[in-house]
């Protein structure tokens, strides 16, 4: 039963205090949102500002939420996913800290969408989104909220992709910070913190043995990389499925096994896809896998598996475990859905470490208070991350890590800006 008010909804709200301890675990690790997070207190960038956020609700967003709060932003937050709330963190969010959220693990899609609904209801000046639910909803059935809205940041691949589709169909409104696009988020939090956590969900789910199993890697990006070295790490045999050439190239000179996805269909045990894209796992691979293949998804969206024709092909299934469907197929083998094929990492794990989400949420941060410093002077549109951000976001890290680097000397830097020098 959920716990309805004028300030969220949420699970159990008795669960707030575990969340709480939870919270204050991920910010030992937070060390540069920290930085943000005091200067914010002192500088109140993003006060007078009302804002809806569409995240992950995990100990990291809280620890995001309560650095804009203490920046002086007027906060709403709703899930970004049905099935990644962590309802003790939710819980936390209402009754500690005083920001509404609507968020429940397991909601369905209707209640999904009234979440985020509700966190429109805000009237927001600057949206935050993780996939682009909220942005889409506001375009498509909250356009009355249009006008008061003046910016936003976006996290993720997937949120990217949709956002630069409706800004090329001139059907996005303002201006959007793309987070995923910062160093500081893709090359540690897509490759490292989705490497690590889905390795994490699916064990979590299943306790199966790495070492020996042949796991097959469903796109070679940012996660894909990570996925896929993670796995090897732990002594599994990777095959890498990709469509793009560059990406299997390197892929093939990474030392993993590059071939079509029905080929590794025949002999992959244990199948995970992060592209970002349609079927990747299909019905024709489904028909010949071999009896218990495990199939997880750890892209944005639960589109990657073809569940429909799963269920579709399949004369029962049942749950085994939590988080683990057994679908049996007319002649006889099994096949094992995870996490109803949403993100594993989130679904039946906490998601990323969060000394990776301080930097992407260092991003977000920093993002929005560049918006609101830069409020009226950017069209509609997707814009990078400014480079001086994420170099600062790095710096940041580097300090909260006690480790220092050099500087170019002026000789160094005169010579790297001239071009009549050479040998
Ligand atoms: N689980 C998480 O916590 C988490 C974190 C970050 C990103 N994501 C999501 O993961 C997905 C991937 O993100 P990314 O940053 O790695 O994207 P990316 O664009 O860097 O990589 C995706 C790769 O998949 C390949 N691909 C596309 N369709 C394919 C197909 N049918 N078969 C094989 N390969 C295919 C592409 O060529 C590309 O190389 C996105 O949906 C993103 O939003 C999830």
């Amino acid at each position: 039963m959920s716990s309805q008010g004028t300030k969220g909804d949420v699970k159990d709200l008795s669960l707030a205090k575990d969340g709480v301890n939870r919270i204050e675990w991920a910010e030992r690790e937070m060390g540069v949102l920290r930085l943000i997070k005091e200067r914010f207190a002192a500088e109140k960038p993003l006060a007078g500002y009302k804002m809806s956020a569409c995240l992950h609700v995990t100990t990291e967003t809280a620890n995001l939420a309560l650095t804009l709060q203490a920046g002086g932003a007027d906060l709403v937050l709703c899930a970004s996913n049905p099935l990644s709330t962590q309802d003790d963190v939710a819980a936390a969010l209402v009754a500690e800290y005083g920001i509404p959220t609507y968020s429940i693990k397991g909601e369905d899609n209707e209640t999904y969408y009234q979440h985020i609904s509700a966190a429109l209801d805000h009237a927001p000046n600057y949206t935050m989104d993780d996939g682009a639910d909220l942005v889409s909803s506001l375009h498509t059935q909250r356009s009355d909220l249009l006008s008061n809205v003046l910016g936003g940041t976006e996290e993720t691949t997937t949120g990217v992709i949709r956002l630069t589709a409706m800004a090329n169909d001139k059907k996005l409104n303002y201006p959007i910070i793309a987070v995923n696009e910062a160093e500081t988020k893709h090359f540690f939090d897509n490759r490292y913190g989705t490497g690590q956590s889905t390795l994490d969900g699916i064990t979590r789910a299943t306790n199966l043995l790495w070492a020996g199993r042949r796991v097959v890697v469903g796109g070679y990006g940012w996660c894909g990389r990570g996925v896929a070295s993670r796995a090897r790490g732990l002594g599994a045999h990777v095959i890498v499925t990709e469509v793009n050439a560059v990406r299997a190239l390197e892929a093939v000179m990474d030392g993993f096994t590059v071939m079509p996805g029905m080929e590794a269909a025949k002999v992959g045990e244990v199948f995970i896809t992060v592209t970002g894209g349609l079927h990747t796992l299909s019905k024709a691979q489904m028909e010949i896998m071999p009896n218990g293949a495990i199939m997880a998804n750890s892209g944005h969206f639960n589109v990657e598996i073809d569940i429909p024709a799963l269920e579709e092909m399949a004369t029962s299934h049942r749950e085994v475990r939590p988080f683990v469907e057994e679908y049996t197929m007319p002649d006889g083998r099994r096949l094992y859905l995870l996490g109803e094929g949403r993100l594993i990492n989130l679904a039946a794990a906490e998601g990323h470490p969060s000394a990776v989400m301080d930097m992407s949420f260092a991003n977000q941060a920093l993002g929005m208070e560049y918006l609101i410093q830069n409020k009226g002077k950017l069209e509609p549109g997707v814009y990078n991350v400014p480079a001086e951000t994420d170099q600062e976001v790095g710096r940041l890290k580097l300090q909260s890590l006690g480790i220092n680097i050099d500087t170019l000397t002026p000789d160094q830097q005169r010579y790297q800006d001239s071009w009549e020098e050479g040998t």
